[in-house]
């Protein structure tokens, strides 16, 4: 695992974005993971004004989600596929085909899962999977104690994370109370995974996942196990940090970051 600290959250968005555009110039038919949030808002904008400004062409490009919620259907505001479709597919030249988010509303949600399994392992894998971090440490909607080694499934929502998600449904009454998610081995199989954190909120959990104990407590905890993980966090995100010091003097050395260094 790597991690690079960046001065403010909209450097570490810039990065994380340069890092995806990236991969789609070196493999334009790439299989990108894509995530929601907060977070990960100003990562879509750069990669729209990437496409824009740059060509940035993602016509061959097939993209899966994290999670989405049990319940929402794409065209509700909540949804996540409705959240992928207003901050970067309206705006960019994916093919919406090519796009899939768990659906939510299947009448068998077991049979979504495990075809949405089926479906990342016919795309051949996922090249480049961006996560973010919850509160409570989850990567997807893996909530604390999910199996290290979960594939797509339904979970029930930390009362955690539906505080933290209330404000995008009108109040934590109105949340739904599930979600679909890849499993936290679904995300190590992964080529390359892009964890994204920023502000002090999550400085504490962030520490914990990547500078304490490999645990279920904190899934996100799980990326030390991964093959090719590098963690992007701001300053504030930064500050529980306890190997700084290697952190800023790998990203400052390392030939591989090179073109990313400001
Ligand atoms: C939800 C998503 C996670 C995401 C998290 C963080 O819980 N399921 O994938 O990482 O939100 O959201 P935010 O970036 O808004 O803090």
């Amino acid at each position: 695992m790597e991690v690079i600290i960046q001065p403010t959250r909209e450097a570490a968005a810039l990065l994380t974005a340069k890092v995806i555009a990236d991969e789609v110039r070196k493999n334009p038919s790439a299989v990108l993971g894509f995530a929601t949030g907060a977070t990960v808002e100003p990562v879509y904008a750069n990669l729209i004004e990437m496409h824009h400004k740059e060509g940035l062409d993602f016509s061959l490009c097939k993209s899966f989600n994290l999670d989405e919620y049990v319940g929402l259907s794409g065209d509700h505001p909540g949804s996540y596929r409705y959240f992928m479709n207003s901050h970067l597919f309206d705006h960019i030249n994916i093919d919406k085909r090519n796009t899939r988010v768990p659906n939510g509303m299947a009448s068998d949600l077991a049979a979504e899962c495990l075809t949405y399994e089926e479906a990342i392992w016919h795309a051949g894998g996922i090249d480049l999977q961006l996560v973010g971090i919850g509160m409570d440490g989850h990567i997807g909607f893996n909530e604390p104690m999910s199996s290290l080694q979960s594939r797509t499934r339904v979970k029930q929502l930390n009362p955690v994370t539906i505080r933290q998600n209330a404000g995008y449904f009108g109040g934590a009454d109105k949340m739904p109370r599930r979600a679909i998610t890849m499993g936290v081995g679904t995300i190590l199989d992964s080529q390359r995974c892009v964890l994204l954190a920023t502000g002090s909120a999550k400085a504490e959990i962030l520490a914990e996942a990547i500078e304490g104990p490999f645990c279920a407590r904190v899934t996100a905890s799980a990326l030390q196990w991964h093959r090719r993980a590098v963690v992007i966090v701001d300053e504030a995100c930064a500050a529980n940090l306890k190997n700084r010091e290697y952190y800023d003097w790998s990203f400052a050395h390392e030939p591989e970051w090179a073109p990313f260094r400001g």
